[in-house]
Order: structure tokens, then C-alpha cells, then sequence
């Protein structure tokens, strides 16, 4: 500054210091990366979510830095001139547009925040739909939500987003995502995510704002044929059928008989439940809360929680997740997935032992997948080793420590406690209604056999025969206590 009386015209710009310098320099090269980003994220199709992430989140965040810096520097440099020349600068700045420099400054700086303003516009709606787009959630933490990702991609629901189960519509849960979300990307860079991740989601937004935007209750189902063929661990992989009419049924009157397995969620009545375990699979406490305002609640005869306990616990109510937990992340067990592959022909099931042969390699503790398929080509028939390589890097996933046995899936009952969590026949009522534990209440076996000829047909339902000799062992003990995923029985 000089020592004769200043011109106001001719003071040095509140921008020529340090501070506002570097933000200047840092602004301008992240606005032109921001730039050459989107036109090389554009050429490749905006297909890429590191490139997405650099380009929507990264670069901006220097932009804005840079801007900051900016107008620190300057406000820190005006601060310093009134200390050194007190009174001189008044307290405020002056804007006079009868000054041309004044109309021409403010011209320039109202452009140049319009054409900032479509551009963020422009980037936040890209980042918005990035950060929605399975890339973004499958991808980019990609060890970590590797299971989820690879088990969605081969899954019924695989062109449903994550979003629309996880986050589904309206403003507010997609703020708690995008919380909860921030806080995800930290665990994941700074290491601190648990192995496995855990199920089921504590938070997860109720099945009404997700699963029954596409499928509602009041749609019927009806029942329906599942037609599941086993292989037995035999030196000939004997097959055995086992055909099951499922009463899946339906919450409205006006499309047949309200009933059967999707009683549950029809909405004259709603079902609460008391676990005592994280995974949910222990169920001592079930109340149904009927439309005329009483309640019957049953209770299993082992392990009956105290009635304080009762008091003191916040019971769950049952929607869709609490039997569909896996629909889009369903890690198949080695029993089922060599049998999928035996019957669609991908796995020859005239190798001798193949069943046997293949559970065994894929129930292996292994700790990297490497281990794993490595020991699979060891293990198996060299015919076989491909498939059941694939299979284990669908379904498993060692780095993770997910497979099925972590992630218990709660339809069904043979490898599960699953519908046996209530409907094991020992929770009563005090009246001493018991939950059904009959065999046709949820389905009919309309065929079962070996091959062709053994087969049985029924439409009224059969008795099931159990595969192997086991007497009445499968009356008196659940499936779940010999089955288990892997070989049966061992
Ligand atoms: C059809 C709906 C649906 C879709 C689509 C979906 N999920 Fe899920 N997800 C679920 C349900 C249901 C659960 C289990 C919730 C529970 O039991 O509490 C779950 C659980 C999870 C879990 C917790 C671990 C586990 O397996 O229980 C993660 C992580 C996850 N999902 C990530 C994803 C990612 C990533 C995507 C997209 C690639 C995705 N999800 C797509 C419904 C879905
Ligand atoms: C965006 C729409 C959409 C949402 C949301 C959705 N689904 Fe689905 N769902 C589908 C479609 C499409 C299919 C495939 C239909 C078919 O195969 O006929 C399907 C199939 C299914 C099936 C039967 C197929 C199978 O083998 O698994 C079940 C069970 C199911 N969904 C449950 C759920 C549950 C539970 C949720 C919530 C966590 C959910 N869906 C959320 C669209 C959706
Ligand atoms: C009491 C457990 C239970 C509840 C609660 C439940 N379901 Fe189901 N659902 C089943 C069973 C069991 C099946 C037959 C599955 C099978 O055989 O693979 C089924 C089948 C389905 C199917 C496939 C129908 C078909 O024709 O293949 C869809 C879709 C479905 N459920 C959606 C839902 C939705 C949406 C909800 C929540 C509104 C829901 N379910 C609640 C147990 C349940
Ligand atoms: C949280 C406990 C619970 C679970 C888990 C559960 N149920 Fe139920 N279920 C009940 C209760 C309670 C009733 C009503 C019992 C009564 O009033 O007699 C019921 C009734 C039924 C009925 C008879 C409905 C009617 O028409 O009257 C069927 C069928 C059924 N459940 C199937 C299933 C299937 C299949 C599963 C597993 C996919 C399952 N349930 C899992 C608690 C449960
Ligand atoms: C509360 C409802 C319920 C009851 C009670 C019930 N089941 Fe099931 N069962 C299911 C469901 C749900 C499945 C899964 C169907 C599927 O998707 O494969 C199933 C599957 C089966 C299967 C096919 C298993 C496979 O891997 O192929 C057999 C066999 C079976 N049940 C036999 C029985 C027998 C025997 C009883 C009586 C001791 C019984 N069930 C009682 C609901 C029930
Ligand atoms: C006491 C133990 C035991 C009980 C209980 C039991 N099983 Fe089995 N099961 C076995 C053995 C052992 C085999 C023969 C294993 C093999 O050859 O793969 C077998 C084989 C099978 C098979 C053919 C092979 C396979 O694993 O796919 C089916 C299907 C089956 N059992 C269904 C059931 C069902 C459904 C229940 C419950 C209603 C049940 N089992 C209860 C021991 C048991």
C-alpha cells in the first residue's frame, strides 16, 4: 500500500493474497477436470462407477474447496486491511452500479454463477442416479457387497435396483440412506466393515414402502407347482422327485378364498413375534392380533420368555421379509446347487459319485476363493471341476465369510428352522390352539419318487416317503437336524 492517499479504483484486489491464490488455481484445474471427467465418463457411456464417483463427487468437492478458499482469502485480506488503515475502509463493502467496473464485475460474477449453478444441477442429478444404480451400490465397495451383488445378478429380482428394496421412494428414508450410506463408504475405507455382514438388517424399511409396491397383498396368488429334483449320494446320483402343490393363497376375498400361506399378511390381521436371537431363528412369542380387537398368543413349550421379558421387549411385526429374507441375495447350499446343476444337465449325473464327490469340495472351510477352486480341481471328476467351480463362486464367498450357512433363508423347513420357527407344533396357545404343524397345511405332495417308473401321482396329496429308509425318524425330528446344507446326515 502507498503512503499517499489511496484511490479507490487502484487498490490491489482483495484476491491478491495466498489464501484466495491457491484457491483460485485449485478451483480452475478442478472446474476443468469436472469438465474433461464428463466428457471422457460420457464417451464410456457413464457405465463406470469409480469413473462416476470421480467425476460427480471428487472433482466438485475440489471445485467447491477451491471456491471456499476463494472467498476466505479474500474476507481474511479485507479484515487485515481495516486493521492496518482504521476507518479508512468502511465496515461494509460498496456497491454502486453507477460505476462502470461495478456493473461490469457484477455481470460477470451473476454468468459465472449461472452457468456453476446448471453445471452442479446438471452433476448432482448425475451423482443422484449414480448412487441409486446397482453399479454404485454392487460395485463400488466391491469385496465388500461382492456376495449381495454376485447373489442379486442370479436372483429373480435381478433388475430390480438395490434402491427400490433398500431405500425405496419418498424423501425421507432417502435421506436416512444417504446417512447411513455416508457412513458405509467411511467403514469401507477406513476398513472397519464386519465379516459377514450381518443379517437380518436391523432398520430395514418395511416391506409395505418396497416389496408391495410391486407385488401387494391384495393380488391373488393362488398355489403353485414347485417341482424339485434331488440326487442322492450314491455311486449313481438316484435321482428322487419331489412335486409340491404350495398354498400360497392370497389376502383378498374377491380373488378366492382369503387364506392359506399369505394369511400372514392379509390386512384384517397382523402378526407379532418375540426373537431371541439376532438371526431371528429362535421364536419362543408369537401374538395375532385379530380384526375384532383380541389377541391369542402362543408360546413354544422350551425356553418361555418371563413375563417381563415380554414387557421390556419391543415384539416384531411380520411382513414379507420375515419368511422372503432372501429374495434377492439367496446363497444356495452345496446340496441344492449341485442338484440344479445335476438336472439342468450342466453337471452329467452318469459320473459315478458326482453328488458325493461335488458337496464334499464345495463344504470345504476354505479362506480365499483361490483356495477353494483350487482344491474343487483336486476333489472332483475333471469332467465336473468347471461347473462346480462356478457354482462356488456364485454361492461362496470366503473373503466374506458368506455362504449359506450364514444366511439362513426362512422358506421352507428342510435346511432351516424356517416356517418351523412357529409351526413346529409346540407353540400353543392357552386355550391350547397349537400352530399347525400338519404336513398339507402349506402344501401337497402331488408326486414323489425315484426316476420315472417309482414314481407316484396324486392330486388329493401323498404321504411323504422319506428318500432313504429312516423308519419314522422324519416325523419325530425336524429335517433341519439331519439336513443341513451339506450331505445329509453327516
Ligand atoms: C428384491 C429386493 C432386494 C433387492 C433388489 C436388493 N436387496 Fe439387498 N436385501 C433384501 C432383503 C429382503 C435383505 C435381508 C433383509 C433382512 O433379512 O433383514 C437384504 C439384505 C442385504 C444386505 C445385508 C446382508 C444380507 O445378505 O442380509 C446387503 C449388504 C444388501 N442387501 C445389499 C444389496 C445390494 C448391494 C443390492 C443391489 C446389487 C441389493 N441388496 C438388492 C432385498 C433386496
Ligand atoms: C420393482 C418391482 C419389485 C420389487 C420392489 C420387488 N419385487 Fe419381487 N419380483 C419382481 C419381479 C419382476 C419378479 C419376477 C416375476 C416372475 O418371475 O414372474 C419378482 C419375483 C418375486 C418372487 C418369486 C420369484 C422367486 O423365485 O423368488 C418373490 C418371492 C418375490 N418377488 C418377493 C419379493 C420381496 C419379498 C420383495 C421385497 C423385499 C420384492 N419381491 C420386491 C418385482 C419386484
Ligand atoms: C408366512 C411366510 C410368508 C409371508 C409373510 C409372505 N410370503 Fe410370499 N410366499 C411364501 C411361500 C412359502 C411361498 C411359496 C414359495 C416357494 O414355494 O418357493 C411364497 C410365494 C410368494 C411369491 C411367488 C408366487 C408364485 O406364484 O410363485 C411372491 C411374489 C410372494 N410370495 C410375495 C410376497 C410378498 C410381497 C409378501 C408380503 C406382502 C409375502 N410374500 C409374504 C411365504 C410367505
Ligand atoms: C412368526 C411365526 C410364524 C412363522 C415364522 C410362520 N407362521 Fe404360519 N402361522 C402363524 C400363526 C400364528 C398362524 C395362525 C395359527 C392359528 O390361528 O391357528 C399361522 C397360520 C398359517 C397357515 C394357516 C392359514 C389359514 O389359512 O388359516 C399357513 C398355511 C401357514 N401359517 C404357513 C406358513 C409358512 C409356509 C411359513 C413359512 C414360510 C409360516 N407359516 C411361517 C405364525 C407363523
Ligand atoms: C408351515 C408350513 C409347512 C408345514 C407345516 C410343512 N411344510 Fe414342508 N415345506 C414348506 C415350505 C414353505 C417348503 C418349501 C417349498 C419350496 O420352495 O421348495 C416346504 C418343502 C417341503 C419339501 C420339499 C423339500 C425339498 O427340498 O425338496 C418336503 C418334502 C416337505 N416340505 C415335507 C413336509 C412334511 C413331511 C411335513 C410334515 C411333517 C411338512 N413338509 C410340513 C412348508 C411347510
Ligand atoms: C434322521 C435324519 C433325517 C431326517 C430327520 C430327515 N432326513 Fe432326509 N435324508 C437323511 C439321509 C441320511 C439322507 C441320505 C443322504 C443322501 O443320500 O444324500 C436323506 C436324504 C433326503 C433327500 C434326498 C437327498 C437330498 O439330500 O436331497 C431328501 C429330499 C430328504 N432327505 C428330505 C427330507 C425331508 C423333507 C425331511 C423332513 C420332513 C427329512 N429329509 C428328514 C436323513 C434325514
Amino acid at each position: 500500500m502507498s503512503t499517499t492517499t489511496p484511490i479507490p479504483s487502484t487498490k490491489p484486489s482483495l484476491l491478491q493474497n495466498w489464501i484466495s491464490l491457491t484457491g483460485i488455481i485449485l478451483a480452475t484445474c478442478a472446474f476443468f477436470a469436472v469438465l474433461c471427467l464428463i466428457v471422457i465418463d460420457s464417451m464410456a457411456g457413464f457405465g463406470n462407477p469409480y469413473m462416476g464417483i470421480l467425476t460427480y463427487v471428487v472433482a466438485p468437492a475440489f471445485l467447491v474447496a477451491g471456491l471456499l478458499l476463494v472467498s476466505i482469502g479474500a474476507l481474511w485480506e479485507r479484515q487485515r486491511r481495516r486493521r492496518l488503515a482504521p476507518g479508512e475502509i468502511p465496515a461494509h463493502p460498496r456497491i454502486d452500479f453507477n460505476l462502470p467496473k461495478h456493473r461490469r464485475v457484477f455481470i460477470v460474477v451473476s454468468v459465472v454463477t449461472f452457468v456453476f449453478l446448471m453445471l452442479t444441477a446438471f452433476g448432482s442429478y448425475q451423482t443422484y442416479h449414480f448412487t441409486e444404480s446397482v453399479q454404485f451400490c454392487g460395485q463400488v465397495c466391491h469385496t465388500i457387497m461382492k456376495p449381495e451383488f454376485t447373489a442379486h445378478q442370479h436372483g429373480a429380482h435381478a433388475r430390480v435396483t438395490c434402491a427400490e428394496c433398500h431405500i425405496g421412494a419418498g424423501a425421507g428414508w432417502f435421506v436416512k440412506s444417504k446417512l447411513s450410506g455416508s457412513y458405509q463408504v467411511y467403514a469401507a475405507l477406513a476398513d472397519k466393515y464386519p465379516t459377514p455382514i450381518p443379517t437380518p438388517i436391523q432398520n430395514l424399511r418395511p416391506a409395505q414402502d418396497t416389496c408391495e409396491q410391486c407385488h401387494w397383498p391384495q393380488k391373488f396368488y393362488g398355489e403353485a407347482v414347485r417341482d424339485n429334483v434331488h440326487y442322492m449320494a450314491d455311486e449313481s446320483n438316484t435321482v428322487w422327485n419331489i412335486k409340491l402343490l404350495m398354498k400360497i393363497g392370497g389376502a383378498n376375498p374377491k380373488h378366492g378364498e382369503a387364506g392359506g400361506i399369505h394369511w400372514h399378511v392379509s390386512p384384517d390381521h397382523t402378526i407379532d413375534y418375540i426373537a431371541t436371537d439376532e438371526k431371528r431363528q429362535t421364536i419362543p412369542w408369537v401374538r395375532v392380533n385379530n380384526a375384532d380387537g383380541t389377541t391369542t398368543i402362543f408360546e413354544a413349550e422350551e425356553g418361555k420368555l418371563s413375563a417381563e421379558t415380554i414387557a421390556n421387549t419391543t415384539p416384531r411385526r411380520m411382513d414379507c421379509i420375515d419368511c422372503h429374507n432372501r429374495p434377492a441375495h439367496n446363497y444356495v447350499s452345496p446340496s441344492k446347487s449341485v442338484d440344479l446343476a445335476l438336472s439342468a444337465g450342466r453337471l452329467d449325473p452318469t459320473i459315478p459319485n458326482l453328488k458325493k464327490l461335488a458337496v464334499e469340495a464345495l463344504t470345504g472351510d476354505y479362506k480365499s476363493t483361490a483356495e477353494a477352486l483350487q482344491s474343487i480341481a483336486t476333489k472332483v471328476p475333471p469332467a465336473a471341476v468347471a461347473e462346480v467351480q462356478k457354482i462356488f463362486q456364485e454361492n461362496f464367498f470366503p473373503e466374506m465369510k458368506a455362504t449359506w450357512r450364514q444366511y439362513p433363508n426362512n422358506i421352507g423347513h428342510t435346511i432351516f428352522p424356517g416356517c418351523y420357527r412357529c409351526h413346529d407344533g409346540k407353540h400353543k396357545s392357552t386355550t391350547g390352539k397349537v400352530i399347525s404343524h400338519d404336513c398339507n397345511s402349506c402344501h401337497s405332495i402331488i408326486a414323489q419318487g425315484s426316476g420315472t417308473e417309482g414314481r407316484k401321482i396324486s392330486a388329493a396329496g401323498l404321504e411323504f416317503i422319506h428318500p432313504v429308509d429312516i423308519g419314522d425318524m422324519w416325523k419325530e425330528q425336524n429335517c433341519a437336524e439331519c439336513h443341513t446344507g451339506g450331505l445329509a446326515g453327516q
